[in-house]
């Protein structure tokens, strides 16, 4: 495997307009990413000081987590003030410092805005909170009577997404309750109120105006609910259930559209949206709404070529009608690091199932991981890379009960081991915790870094050729340079079952095998880069490789049946 990279001074950003079509975003989680001023938590100043890292590793954007003050109910996402720093993070200043000095090499920065509700510390809530029942500092969110004769019940039934009931009284000698959908500490915010339109238009304006060059939108199908409140139901029409998905949400983000449209470089509107329904998603993605939103489809596919299969197709074929991008996501701060996935018995990904103790093979995993990269990279649209993702970092699953921060784990009674196990803080250098994380002597870091992390540092990748930062480094380069054409179709290639195969262009050509016997290549043609050693010039298990063809379009003389092959982005 060829490890030369481009000198990183000569790397063009993606200069058009469109960029955002095939960006390769990287995904920084601040507390965990580097720690410049020894307080054991990641900040700003450690992320300007890694910048040349992230452009030579050759991603295209940052998507920063919440940034923002914040009480850190859930870590970040219970914002108590829009427009500004989290002062163990750094300043406003600084922020903008950094979005200018990664714009200066080329990466583009996206912030994470969060509109479905706000921390119970924000000046808001706490006006409401001092003032009367029926009061407009209430009509912000969702106050309502309680249930039962002495309202000492929730006004409905709605659950929590972080466990237990989706209300919370005010006091216990309060008449009313308040709406949460994750942790009581995150607010709802009531989309039927004109000021909550207008504050986010402005915020988005606030963070635009710092040349930010889009945003990541939190939870972006919850917004708006049912103004009746009825209960769920399990066979809800599209659109009918009452607070996921309805249509009303479309207006909000055509408004955000025409803000984002008014920059002379246009912003980008990245949707966080859990749907199963392909088709109800992409209407997300319509020309005048949001530009992308994460495929987490694909993220939660199991490693089985059948259903990645149908994985990809399904993603394409829902964003073409609409002409946009799909996304290509393996991970990111809120699931089951690749590496340990991949290497259990069940690979695929659910909140519902997630449970820590379960065997896993972490060197099949990372080997599936690997060729899980490859396979992303080679697709056509955006990919996003989670920090640390890029190192092949495990889970970590036996966080101390009393070290562990996230709320999903509380609210479950441990029962879901949350998500602080993909949130450790990075291995930089050094063969001990903190990894270069923080400096020696510095206080310990906010989640503990586990003994064994020192050939995972970036400095001991560094000097590997055949390491996971080497595959993602060599992988990344070549995606800006393999003869494909921008966004345009894949088309499959004739395999067997346990083989993904497929074209793009007339001299590009992936294959993934997932089965134990190994696949010969195609005659003639150059491999480009392979997620493992080929075994005797064959594709072993689990690896993926990317092929130039040698003739214009061989591949063309395998097909068996002309365009019905084709699949368009
Ligand atoms: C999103 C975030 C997650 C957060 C939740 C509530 O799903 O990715 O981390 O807990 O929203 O804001």
């Amino acid at each position: 495997m060829a490890t030369t990279a481009t000198p990183a001074e000569t790397r063009e950003p993606l200069a058009d307009a469109k960029w955002w079509r095939e960006a390769v975003v990287y995904q920084v989680y601040v507390r965990s990413f580097a720690d410049a001023n020894g307080d054991g938590i990641g900040d700003l100043a450690g992320v300007r000081a890694r910048l040349p890292y992230l452009r030579d590793l050759g991603v295209d954007a940052l998507w920063f987590n919440p940034w923002y003050p914040s009480p850190l109910a859930d870590n970040g996402y219970d914002i108590a003030d829009y427009r500004s720093i989290d002062p163990a993070l750094g300043s406003l200043a600084e922020a903008e410092r950094l979005i200018a000095e990664a714009r200066a090499l080329g990466v583009r920065t996206i912030v994470d805005i969060v509109p479905n509700h706000i921390s119970n510390e924000h000046p808001w809530f706490r006006a409401a909170l001092a003032s009367p029942a029926g009061s407009p500092e209430r009509e912000r969110f969702w106050f309502r009577p309680g249930a039962g004769d002495d309202g000492e019940l929730p006004p409905n039934g709605w659950q929590s997404i972080f466990g237990g009931s989706a209300w919370t009284r005010t006091d216990h000698t309060g008449a009313e309750w308040y709406l949460h959908l994750f942790a009581p500490e995150q607010p709802d915010l009531n989309w039927t109120h004109p000021d909550v339109w207008a504050e986010h238009e402005d915020v988005l304006r606030f963070w635009f105006d710092r040349g930010v060059a889009g945003v990541r939108i939190d939870s972006a199908a919850l917004l708006v609910k049912d103004p009746q409140l009825a209960e769920e139901t399990a066979d809800s029409a599209p659109g009918e259930h009452p607070y996921m998905d309805r249509d009303t949400l479309h207006d909000i983000y055509r408004r955000w559209r025409a803000v984002a449209d008014s920059y002379e470089e246009p912003r980008v509107l990245v949707g966080e949206i859990w749907l199963p329904d392909p088709d109800r998603f992409a209407r997300y993605l319509r020309p005048d709404e949001l530009h992308t939103a994460f495929n987490f489809d694909f993220l939660a596919c199991p490693w089985e070529p059948g259903a990645m299969r149908t994985s990809i197709e399904s993603a394409l074929a829902a964003h073409a009608p609409v002409d946009a991008p799909a996304t290509w996501v393996l991970s990111n701060h809120d699931v089951t690091r690749p590496v340990t996935r991949y290497g259990r018995a069940d690979t695929s990904f659910a909140f519902e199932s997630r449970r820590a103790g379960t065997p896993t093979d972490l060197a099949r995993g990372t080997r599936r991981a690997r060729a899980a990269a490859l396979l992303a990279m080679a697709l056509p649209g955006s990919m996003y890379i989670y920090q640390g993702e890029e190192l092949g970092l495990p889970e970590v699953e036996d966080i101390p009960v009393e070290r562990r921060q996230d709320p999903l784990w509380r609210r479950s009674g441990g029962l879901d081991p949350g998500r602080d196990g993909c949130r450790i803080p990075l291995p930089w250098t050094g063969d001990r915790p903190p990894y270069g994380f923080s400096r020696d002597g510095a206080e310990r870091a906010w989640l503990d870094q586990p003994d064994d992390w020192a050939p995972l540092t970036v400095a001991a990748q560094s000097e590997d050729p055949t390491s996971t930062l080497a595959l993602y480094r060599e992988g990344l380069r070549l995606r800006r340079s393999v003869p494909w054409s921008g966004d345009g179709g894949l088309r499959w290639l004739p395999s067997s079952d346990a083989v993904l195969a497929f074209a793009r262009g007339d001299l590009f050509a992936c294959l993934v095998n997932f089965g134990p016997d190994p696949v010969e290549l195609p005659p003639g043609a150059d491999v480009l880069i392979a997620s493992n050693v080929l075994e005797g010039g064959a594709l072993a298990q689990d690896t993926t490789v990317w092929l130039r063809q040698a003739a214009p379009d061989p591949v063309r003389q395998n097909r068996t049946k002309g365009r019905d092959d084709e699949a368009h982005s």
